[in-house]
């Protein structure tokens, strides 16, 4: 079953098509993230006409790259939740059209469902797994039960780890987003020149709070600057993934353990961080644990990983008809669509 996915959710434009869930016969993304670097962050209209201008050539060339025309496509899959309202609407009523003109089947995707589903083309993993999913809006431990069945087990206070990154980024100079830059400065840096906090949330033991680390990176700055006192931003920020580091993998080892959980997979387009990656594999190596990560082509936003998951959800029984809504905030246990 070949299937055309649509991604719109943030400030990428992507469209792919992927053959029975894991064979990606083409993935086009078109970035918008030079724009809104002017800004600082992501700027919700502009994103939204990026969309608008891009989404008709970007679906054109991914089936070129596939070799296919939209008639021998089975079905379109779209981003519909959670993400920015205007962007998510942009794929949502693009796919809708398309769905309508051709008569093809329009399956639902929950974005983050769509980066669980990027392991699936890329390494072949098969649920039951534990995930620990990092974007720039979401950190989660989910159980992942089957292609379609969720158990949140921990999940951010405040800050998502993307959030985290990005905002003490930017406070050491480096520009929008700045969690691949402070990636490459950390492995630079000397990780014991400075202690963060590791904050322990009341209630749960799996739960997380990046705000306060964040705000220790702030401090540090602006009592340096005070003091005229130089920082060094490679120390710094080594300090701080080190940090990150040793909470992702605290959470997720206690997890494993308690859940008898033997495989961890990672998600998100934070699964990209070199020291997450290195950490967890050295955890896992130790534990006898299996360790899956997307290549670094499938762990940031994209249509193939989107199209992936529309398999599973079609072969779930799950599709939509043209009163399918965008949806800003929706968690990924939500299994409303459940009408064929
Ligand atoms: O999953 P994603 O592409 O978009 C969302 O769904 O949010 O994640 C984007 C986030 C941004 O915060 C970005 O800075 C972060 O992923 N990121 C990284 C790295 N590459 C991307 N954070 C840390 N280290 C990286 N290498
Ligand atoms: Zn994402």
């Amino acid at each position: 079953m070949k299937i055309l996915g649509i991604e719109s959710s943030c400030d990428e434009t992507s469209v792919a098509v992927v053959e029975d869930g894991i064979k990606v016969l083409s993935n086009v993304i078109v970035s918008q993230i030079e724009e809104h670097q002017l800004y600082g962050g992501v700027v919700p209209e502009i994103a939204s006409r990026r969309h608008c201008e891009s989404i008709v050539k970007v679906t054109d060339m991914a089936l070129n790259q596939a070799g296919l025309s939209l008639e021998q496509i089975d079905a379109i899959a779209v981003t519909y939740a959670p993400g920015l309202i205007g962007a998510l609407l942009v794929g949502v009523n693009f796919a809708k059209g398309l769905a309508l003109a051709t008569q093809k089947p329009l399956i639902p995707v929950h974005h983050i469902r769509g980066h669980i589903a990027a392991n699936y083309i890329s390494n072949g993993v098969k649920p039951p797994f534990l995930c620990m999913i990092m974007s720039g809006g979401h950190s989660h431990i989910v159980r992942v039960k089957s292609y379609t069945e969720f158990e949140i087990i921990g999940r951010t206070r405040d800050d998502a780890v993307g959030e985290a990154y990005d905002k003490a980024a930017r406070a050491l100079g480096f520009p929008y987003p700045g969690g691949i830059h402070l990636d490459k400065a950390a492995a630079l840096g000397d990780k014991t020149t400075f202690c963060f906090p590791k904050p322990k949330v009341e209630g749960s033991a799996y739960d997380f709070s990046f705000s306060g680390l964040k705000t220790a990176v702030l401090n540090l700055i602006h009592n340096a600057k005070q003091k005229g006192v130089s920082l060094n931003v490679n120390d710094v920020a080594a300090c701080f993934q080190q940090t990150v580091c040793d909470i992702i993998a605290q959470r997720l080892m206690a997890a494993a353990e308690e859940f008898g959980e033997r495989k961890i997979v990672l998600a998100g387009g934070v699964s990209a961080n070199r020291g997450i990656r290195a950490r967890m594999q050295q955890e896992c190596e130790q534990c006898q644990i299996e360790l899956y990560m997307p290549p670094l082509c499938y762990c940031g936003d994209n249509a193939a990983m989107i199209a992936a998951q529309g398999y599973f959800e079609w072969k779930d029984k799950k599709a939509t008809g043209m009163d399918l809504n965008a949806v800003a905030s929706l968690p990924i246990t939500d299994n409303k669509f459940n009408i064929i």
